[in-house]
């Protein structure tokens, strides 16, 4: 499974591509107006920070504006991933943009239906959001493993299952064990699922035993 980090903080995206196990990055609207940072220089900058796919949200909503927008961000960088809305509008520009070789990332999906029309139209990535169905008392994993066996089902398809708004680690093994492409998880979430408490207390206690050997493995 691939590991995107969903975030416009630069700093974060640095410290976690130094680790190696970054795959990719996602942005939205609403992260880069956290961020306070200009857009287009932003996705410049990440996508020379990581090789993989930085995905761009275009901004407007009709087709004619979307595609132009989409055009512009995939001229930024040869790793932009589009990402477009999941409206009839959306789905025609990725389509679009999707033959023309440019990855689009299909965002605002949930349900199952939506995720079949974004294969369909070339999504390189679906993007379900399984956090905000949760938050409405929906199953937001439950959605996961829908979209994973149809697309299994459906060989052709080629659109990876992009796992977004996620809030726990739970999200992203429930996801691995489904089978789904991509996880993209704010910066903290990453950093969880490298932690646990017993690793922190062996390690504790091997480097104080080790001290008690007075050895050193190599020669100073
Ligand atoms: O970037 C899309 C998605 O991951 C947003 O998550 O936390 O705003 O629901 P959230």
């Amino acid at each position: 499974m691939k590991f995107f980090v969903d975030t416009a903080e630069l700093k974060d995206i640095q410290d976690l591509a130094a680790t190696g196990l970054l795959d990719g990055v996602t942005t939205n609207p609403s992260l880069i107006a956290k961020s306070g940072k200009n857009f287009i220089e932003l996705i410049k900058e990440i996508c020379k920070v990581v090789p993989g796919p930085v995905s761009a949200e275009v901004a407007s909503t009709d087709y004619e504006s979307m595609l132009k927008e989409g055009q512009y961000l995939a001229t930024l960088a040869k790793n932009v991933t589009v990402k477009v809305p999941l409206t009839p509008a959306g789905l025609k520009v990725c389509k679009e943009l999707s033959g023309k070789g440019t990855m689009v990332n299909v965002t605002l999906c949930f349900s199952p239906a939506q995720a079949l029309l974004a294969a369909k139209a070339g999504a390189t990535f679906v993007s379900p959001f399984v956090g905000r169905l949760d938050d409405i008392g929906q199953d937001g994993m439950g959605l996961i493993k829908e979209i994973c066996e149809m697309y299994q089902a459906q060989p052709h398809l080629k659109t990876q299952v992009l796992v977004a708004s996620v809030r726990h680690p739970r999200h992203v093994i429930d996801a691995a064990k489904m089978g789904a492409h991509v996880a993209t998880c704010p910066p903290a979430i990453i950093h969880q699922l490298f932690n646990h408490p017993l690793t922190d207390k062996g390690l504790a206690q091997f480097v104080a035993d080790w001290a008690k050997t007075g050895q050193k493995i190599l020669a100073a």
